[in-house]
């Protein structure tokens, strides 16, 4: 078949159109095209910059193109970058000592997206469940919070409960058990069957809309957890390295979950890489062939990891999120003050935040929102309709936030007056 590669440049225009009439319609983005990124920066076919405030849903903690990580994954690019683990490479055991010492577990399990994560978590707590625990062959349980997302695999979305995820694409996984989000008695009440294996929980949901649990949720669901012998499974692919202000969300609530699962800013954005971290007496159920994929524990992966992980830690970037998200929550709640109804709340954590604005189901004013702040400089998409999540790099300084509040701000207040 003849094709035509077409490498002659494009405007934004041409670009949307080559994408909507060849690629998949899975997504609805914002009409900007970017061609470039650094730091806190994007910039669009045409030169525009603009404020990146999604970060690539928290994959560029550190911010665009790193210095640091991209030439990480440059110098081991040029060296090796894939063996299969067929064999062993020279990067992945000294990975492996520093992610587990560095988040403080016995083990690590390399893979690659975030959603491969949480399988891998969920077939390690049903493994231990029947060779540690004993549940009878079968019949293991997970529990999961209404309102999750882990991804769109089959098994992850057997686990949604929001039917644009779900619907049509059955039959779906069974041992699965949904409770409301944020509802300790619930989770009690499902935590009383003694077949359940594992609770797999994101410590503020991320795609429901920055959804932040009570304060005394998630070190009480842990310790029930515990007392019926059941798996903790923190999902901290969005929440984790230093979002909201710690290195793990669950830092601040003083416990450390027994799975945990990572992703997106493991790699600083520059590729895929997830991890599951746990104790001995969980990883050791697996054994040769019982898991795997060609890619996890690549040696550019782990390069890239190690230097990015550094980097959270080297530019106190946990420090930045949690003083930045202060000053966003104020200048955000003196908007809503202002915005005459129009912004309903506030809420987030460290630099995930997100507003909520009263529109109907029709009105599209978050999206009319996004659409202004993108003509204005700054780039944010709805969730769930009416919710703005606001998530920059990390890398942010006080006077670009500063400058970004006021784009918000300018934009919020026109929509109010108009
Ligand atoms: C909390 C959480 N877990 C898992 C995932 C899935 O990650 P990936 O898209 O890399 O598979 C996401 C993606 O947004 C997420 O937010």
């Amino acid at each position: 078949m003849h094709t035509t590669f077409s490498t002659t440049a494009h405007t934004s225009q041409e670009l949307m159109e080559l994408e909507d009439r060849f690629n998949a319609h899975n997504y609805h983005p914002i009409p900007v095209v970017i061609e470039r990124g650094s730091g806190v920066y994007v910039w669009d076919v045409e030169g525009k910059r603009y404020y990146d405030f999604l970060s690539a849903y928290s994959a560029m903690n550190q911010g665009h193109c790193h210095p640091r990580i991209v030439n990480a994954m440059i110098e081991q690019a040029q060296k090796l970058t894939l063996t299969s683990r067929a064999f062993y490479n020279n990067m992945l055991g000294v990975y492996a000592e520093f992610i587990t010492q560095f988040f403080g577990y016995d083990r690590v399990l390399p893979m690659n997206t975030g959603v491969e994560g949480g399988e891998t978590a969920i077939k390690l707590a049903r493994k231990w469940a029947y060779e540690v625990k004993g549940v009878p062959a079968n019949s293991a349980k997970v529990i999961f919070a209404k309102g999750n997302f882990w991804g769109r695999t089959l098994a992850a979305i057997s686990s949604s409960s929001d039917p644009s995820s779900y619907t049509n694409f059955g039959p779906y996984m069974p041992g699965y058990e949904l409770v409301d989000y944020n509802d300790l008695a619930a989770l009690e009440a499902a935590l009383q069957d003694p077949n359940v294996a594992a609770f797999m929980v994101e410590p503020i949901q991320g795609e429901a809309g920055v959804v932040v649990p009570d304060a005394d949720y998630l070190p009480r669901a842990y310790e029930m957890c515990r007392a019926k012998n059941v798996l903790f499974i923190a999902d901290e692919v969005q929440t984790g390295i230093a979002r909201t202000g710690r290195m793990l969300c669950c830092d601040h609530f003083g416990f450390k979950p027994d799975i945990l699962v990572l992703g997106k800013a493991l790699s600083g954005g520059v590729m895929p890489v997830s991890a599951v971290l746990t104790s001995d007496e969980v990883m050791l159920t697996v054994k040769p062939g019982q898991h795997g994929s060609t890619f996890g524990g690549n040696p550019l992966a782990c390069a890239v990891a190690m230097e990015a992980l550094k980097v959270v830690e080297d530019e106190r970037l946990a420090d930045n999120a949690e003083a930045m998200g202060q000053v966003f929550r104020q200048r955000m709640r003196a908007l809503q003050a202002q915005s005459n109804g129009l912004i309903t709340d506030v809420r987030g954590m460290g630099l995930l935040n997100a507003i909520e604005i009263n529109e109907s189901a029709e009105s599209e004013t978050a999206w009319n929102l996004c659409m202004q702040f993108a003509e204005n400089g700054l780039l944010a998409k709805p969730t769930h309709g009416n919710i703005i999540r606001f998530a920059p790099p990390l890398v942010i300084t006080r006077e670009q936030l500063d400058a970004c509040c006021d784009i918000i701000e300018r934009v919020v207040l026109a929509m109010v007056e108009a």
